[in-house]
């Protein structure tokens, strides 16, 4: 935390995309819009902005953080990040269907080096996500945030299915 608010980069073993832009920078301020709201955070505020993305730096002050590996073997392969992100959602829904909260989060590995280094990670794996689990708390504001989904029509091609 004290080196990302002096300004140190990011450093993850994995390649990233860099700033979201489009439809996809759309989503982005979309969510962020519904959570300031929520949180009642003006516009303006850049300070508690700018708290709010420390708290995902923080993996939201969840009292588990999973962090998400595969073995370094088999890298370039984009199957093992597919296969890790299958894991990851199962993990996900099985902590929910049991009551526990959980949520992915790539924040929690902007800083490899450092989880590596706390956690104990040896060097032969990847360090790949985060998944940020504890006990839900219905009271903040921001958990009764529902994102929009997108209508299945506009991202699904049907074929053979027209009569
Ligand atoms: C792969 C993945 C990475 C994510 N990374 C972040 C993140 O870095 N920061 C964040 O605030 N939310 C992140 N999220 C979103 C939260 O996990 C989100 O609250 C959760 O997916 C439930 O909300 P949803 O129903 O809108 O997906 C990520 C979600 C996914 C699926």
């Amino acid at each position: 935390m004290d080196e990302m608010e002096a300004g140190v980069k990011p450093k993850r073993d994995i390649v990233t995309h860099g700033p979201y832009e489009g439809e996809h920078r759309e989503r982005q301020v979309n969510i962020a819009k519904k959570l300031f709201s929520a949180m009642g955070i003006e516009r303006h505020d850049s300070e508690m902005r700018q708290d709010w993305v420390r708290r995902g730096f923080r993996q939201f002050d969840a009292p588990i953080s999973l962090i998400l590996t595969y073995d370094r073997i088999l890298d370039p392969g984009t199957t093992c990040h597919f296969d890790l992100g299958a894991l990851g959602y199962g993990i996900v829904l099985a902590a929910w269907n049991r009551g526990i909260g959980a949520v992915t989060n790539g924040q929690g590995i902007s800083r490899s080096d450092i989880v590596r280094e706390v956690a104990g990670i040896p060097d032969e794996e990847v360090i790949m996500t985060a998944i940020a689990m504890g006990w839900p708390d219905d009271s903040f504001a921001a958990n009764n945030v529902r994102s929009d989904r997108e209508p299945n029509d506009n991202f699904v091609r049907y074929v053979g299915f027209e009569d």
